[in-house]
């Protein structure tokens, strides 16, 4: 089974626990972690090159860290001052944003000199972008932050253990990439596809923790500090690219199932959509009536339909 955009790796972790093979990729970075903790671990892992310390121990030891003022206080907290002379931003309060400051170099520590693995890495990296997650001064995502403070900001970083499926076969696969370009790596019964619906570009809207997930210190640039990220362009927010992107995955993977998750609020409608994948096979639609998603700036609320097609190929 295949959770071609895994994002938060839900579905991917679903299907490990039925039991199923599961492949899972997307082409973000923080995903790429998600996935990783959810599908190649059954434990936590040894840690065999920090001396002794377990897991455990390393997250004490993170958490108690001495606070840092680097990028993160520099570009996203009150106090700091944006390199390119926007005023401050306030994605975290000043005294987490440099808590992310001095266990981000620490993990980038350990990783550059090998002490942690790639998976280690992963696992500790998942941590801190969950944890961030929990006191980020947002509404629903990083797109831009909140001018008022949202309470749980004022909460104190903290990273906590991840719990692990016990299952013994890990035996599954991530990969991070645009999804059009890793099709043709794959071969399954069955791919599902949960694929933004809307034109607003994840890496645009997550970028804060697309750069905890990498640890580096990019230009952060405009109001909002946002990191290049044309790098992880999405076609599927786009009118113009998102049926040949269909069309691509869809003709370079071997496999002869695809289920597609897709919203009443999406770039391309229903019978659109019916009429693209048509194109491959036999299409059946199912139609669940939603809430509608309502962020704490407002919206449309209400209900709306989501769809799930089943696409059988030729
Ligand atoms: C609606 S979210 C998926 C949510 C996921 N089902 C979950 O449970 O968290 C869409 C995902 O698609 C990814 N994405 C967007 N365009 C992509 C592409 N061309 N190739 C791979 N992943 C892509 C985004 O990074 C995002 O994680």
């Amino acid at each position: 089974m295949v959770d071609l955009m895994c994002g938060t790796a839900s579905v991917a972790e679903a299907l490990r626990v039925n039991k199923f093979k599961v492949i899972a990729s997307d082409i973000m970075t923080f995903a790429r972690h998600h996935a990783t903790v959810r599908l190649l671990l059954n434990a936590s892992p040894d840690f065999k090159g920090m001396g002794g310390a377990n897991y455990a121990d390393l997250l004490q030891e993170l958490n108690s860290i001495a606070p840092r003022e680097g990028f993160f206080f520099r570009e996203f907290s009150p106090d700091g001052a944006p390199l390119n002379g926007e005023r401050s931003r306030q994605y975290f309060s000043s005294a987490n944003a440099s808590k992310i400051d001095a266990i981000s170099k620490t993990m980038n520590a350990w990783r550059d000199s090998k002490r942690i693995t790639e998976i280690e890495n992963s696992l500790l990296r998942h941590d801190l972008v969950l944890g961030a997650n929990r006191v980020a001064n947002i509404a629903g995502t990083y797109g831009h932050y909140r001018s008022k403070w949202n309470k749980s900001a004022a909460n104190d970083l903290e990273l906590f253990p991840s719990t692990f499926i016990t299952d013994p076969n890990i035996n599954h696969t991530v990969i991070q990439g645009a999804a059009e370009d890793v099709s043709s790596q794959i071969q399954a019964d069955l791919c599902y596809i949960d694929p933004p619906y809307m034109k607003r570009q994840y890496a645009a809207n997550y970028h804060v923790i697309e750069t905890i997930a990498r640890g580096d210190e990019p230009l952060a640039v405009g109001v909002s500090g946002l990191r290049e990220w044309r790098d992880q362009y999405s076609n599927f927010c786009s009118k113009v690219k998102i049926r040949d992107s269909f069309r691509q995955i869809f003709t370079s993977m071997q496999c002869p199932k695809f289920l597609i998750s897709y919203s009443e609020d999406g770039l391309l409608s229903k019978n659109e959509l019916v009429e693209l994948f048509s194109e491959f096979g036999s299409v059946r639609v199912s139609e669940l009536n939603y809430q509608r998603f309502k962020s704490n700036k407002g919206g449309q609320g209400g209900k709306l339909n989501e769809y799930v097609f089943r696409l059988i190929k030729n």
